[in-house]
């Protein structure tokens, strides 16, 4: 099944989860649930377009009755950079101290207020604990404050994981920090808040939900790995029962809701199922780990030249994080499918339990994607984005760096491998 033999197989791993509250009127209860930290001064964290909705002044007048005073800071860059996070670091150190951090938003807003945490707590600055090569990937020595982790999209799962990602403007490449004191304190996760999600939000950070569960199910192996010491482990452990049973879930409720949530934003039920899937996923590859499909978004993203989604703020040219994930997947779990054929075979049963398979099971999973992404309006390939045959060599540089992801792949993995990959790519139907 696995090509990849450890000498020492790994017989240990791993699972991390916040404290969680999910329903509707869970962002009703914050205030309660910070006075019991004994907490008195609260940055709220959040960007523009989500300050627009009023959802986070709400969240925000609502802790007064307990007493605690709350200030919105609503400068969130929409997919963070390392300068949006230094600014944003600036400004809460400037105008702190903070007694605990609520991020309302998507993951742009919650790896902002990840790193706001982690900065006002901690020595040094961002670079000191981004990961290396590009930054010295120190540990933070000390405790975090709490940090209440609010989601309104319905996509990243980031208010489960210990990462905060960023668009490392002058190394051209998105990398992040990850240490499990990132992890929030509390995930509150209100399926109400995500009914003014446009849909191509909807439908792009569904698609980071689908490749955060299909990646997970398909990583490497726990026990692929080579034996670790405590000290060495990592929160990402590879594929284990835990996290299958997750990612399993995430499946089903995707393959009931995620073309009505797009279509219908008003559906009240299709938003909640996204909503309990985007955590599950999260749940699932928060331990698991990712491999291709995200290794590859990265150099998408961060080598962006001119492309301008709908729904997203227009001002920059950008590829949003769930949108360059999908435009591999297809591809790269053509490429996988040998280290596991079952596993691949049972995610397309569950994504499209009505689905005919295909006399090559290896085009089960790609075919029922495809058809996905059409449905849903996501860019047919990294071609409908803007890039050329040409930029194959720069993309492949830049999945090259993600190491941390692809020791996760269930295969080895090449350059030539993934330029293959970005070559069947440039356009997928
Ligand atoms: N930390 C992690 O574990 C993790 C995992 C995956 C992705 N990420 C990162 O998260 C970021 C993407 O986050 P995202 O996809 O959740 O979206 P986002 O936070 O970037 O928000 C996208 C857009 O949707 C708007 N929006 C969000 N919720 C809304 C609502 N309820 N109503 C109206 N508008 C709303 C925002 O204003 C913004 O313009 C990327 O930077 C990505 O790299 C982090
Ligand atoms: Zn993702």
């Amino acid at each position: 099944m696995n090509t990849l033999q450890p000498a020492d197989p790994e017989s240990v791993f791993t699972y991390g989860a916040p404290q969680l509250k999910f329903g509707k009127g869970a962002s009703d209860e914050i205030g309660f649930d910070l006075s019991r930290y004994g907490v008195q001064r609260v940055l709220v964290v959040t960007d523009p377009g989500l300050s627009a909705t009023g959802i986070p002044q709400r969240v925000a007048e609502q802790m007064a009755q307990f007493g605690i005073e709350a200030r919105v800071f609503d400068g969130v860059h929409v997919e963070p950079t390392d300068q949006s996070l230094i600014a944003a670091i600036e400004e809460a150190r400037s105008t702190g101290p903070w007694d605990a951090f609520v991020a309302v938003g998507g993951g742009s807003s919650i790896d902002t207020a990840k790193a706001i945490n982690l900065l006002t707590t901690n020595p040094g600055e961002l670079m000191d604990y981004v990961n290396v090569p590009v930054g010295k990937g120190q540990a933070p020595p000390n405790q975090l404050k709490p940090l209440v982790a609010v989601p309104t999209t319905t996509g990243t799962g980031a208010e489960s994981t210990t990462i905060c990602v960023m668009d490392v403007i002058s190394a051209r490449v998105k990398t992040g920090i990850s240490h499990a004191r990132l992890r929030p304190t509390l995930a509150v996760i209100d399926p109400v808040l995500t009914l003014t999600q446009p849909a191509g939000v909807t439908a792009a950070s569904g698609m980071d939900i689908l490749c955060h569960a299909l990646e997970s199910y398909t990583a490497r192996w726990y026990t692929t790995y080579e034996h670790k010491t405590p000290d060495e482990r990592v929160p990402y452990c590879g594929s284990n029962p835990i996290s299958d049973m997750w990612s399993e879930k995430a499946l089903s409720l995707l393959a009931g809701s995620f073309r009505r949530a797009v279509r219908h934003g008003d559906d009240e039920q299709a938003r909640a199922d996204m909503a309990m899937a985007a955590t599950f996923a999260g749940m699932g590859f928060g331990n698991a780990g990712v491999h291709i499909p995200h290794a590859n978004a990265y150099p998408i993203a961060g080598q962006v030249a001119d492309f301008h989604p709908k729904d997203y703020p227009a001002d920059e040219a950008m590829v949003p994080h769930g949108m360059s994930v999908a435009l591999t997947a297809p591809e790269a779990f053509r490429f996988t499918f040998d280290a596991s054929p079952e596993r691949h075979v049972r995610v397309a049963q569950l994504l499209a339990p009505n689905a005919g398979m295909p006399t090559e099971a290896s085009e089960f999973l790609p075919t029922v994607l495809a058809d996905l992404m059409r449905d849903i309006d996501i860019p047919n390939g990294v071609g409908a984005v803007g890039f050329g045959e040409g930029d194959i060599p720069d993309l492949v540089e830049g999945t090259m760096k993600q190491q941390r992801l692809l020791a996760t792949c269930p295969k080895e993995v090449t350059e030539d491998d993934i330029a293959g990959i970005f070559q069947r790519s440039m356009s997928l139907w």
